[in-house]
């Protein structure tokens, strides 16, 4: 039977990434977030713009998206409730977040410079994308939401991950995104079905 809730957030499970942005001085800012989909050669992005990463975006327009596998959860955990915003906006502050300027320190992770972009990628990230602002959309209700348009520039994976002989082609089974669901950190369970869509997408040698 279904009963009918009204759940405080609906976050039923995406990827963690750890977007760096260049703040005004130029050092780096990085952040955890999770409401991110994709689609195409582009991510949609939903975040706060309470927070100092849509603040560097929007004046900035440029990012880079870094996806943590689910081992590096201790690292994004220790980004939690910190925020490069100074002074931390008021309800960040009830929330209990505190003003933290080198978030690469405090994760144990270290910047490499980025091709394209200002904002340094997270080595220890395997996958790092390149991206540029397109568009921003505000939401409705909460008003403080912002979905922002990015599109990926440039990717960087390591090659660990590719197909054995492909140059292009990422091997689902060997790649272990970090889930968020509900505010807990998950890994991805195994594969449980093969997918009909997966041929449209494999490389040319598979079809
Ligand atoms: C795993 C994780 C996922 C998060 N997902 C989001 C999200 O999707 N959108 C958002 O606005 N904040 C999210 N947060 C909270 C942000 O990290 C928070 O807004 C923080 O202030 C961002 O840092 P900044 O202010 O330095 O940009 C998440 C935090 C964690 C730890």
């Amino acid at each position: 039977m279904h009963v009918v809730i009204e759940p405080k957030i609906l976050y039923f499970g995406t990827p963690v990434v750890l977007i760096s942005t260049c703040n005004e001085d130029g050092s780096a800012n990085l952040a955890p977030m999770s409401s991110a989909w994709w689609l195409g050669q582009s991510c949609m992005l939903g975040m706060s713009g309470r927070s100092k990463t849509v603040q560097n975006l929007l004046r900035e327009r440029e990012c880079v998206l870094n996806l943590p596998s689910s081992d590096m959860v201790d690292a994004v955990d220790r980004l939690a409730l910190y925020t490069g915003a100074n002074p931390v906006p008021e309800p960040k502050r009830r929330q209990g977040y505190q003003y933290e300027p080198r978030k690469f320190e405090l994760a144990g992770l270290t910047p490499a410079p980025s091709d394209l972009v200002k904002a340094p990628r997270v080595t220890e990230c395997p996958v790092q994308l390149e991206a540029r602002l397109v568009q921003v959309h505000p939401f409705h209700e909460p008003s403080h939401l912002t979905a922002l348009e990015v599109a990926i520039m440039r990717v960087h994976v390591d090659e660990k991950l590719l197909i054995a002989g492909e140059k292009h082609y990422i091997d689902p089974d060997k790649w272990s995104p970090l889930i968020m669901s509900f505010c807990e950190f998950y890994g991805l369970g195994r594969k449980v079905h093969p997918s009909r869509l997966a041929t449209i997408f494999a490389p040319a040698t598979a079809n």
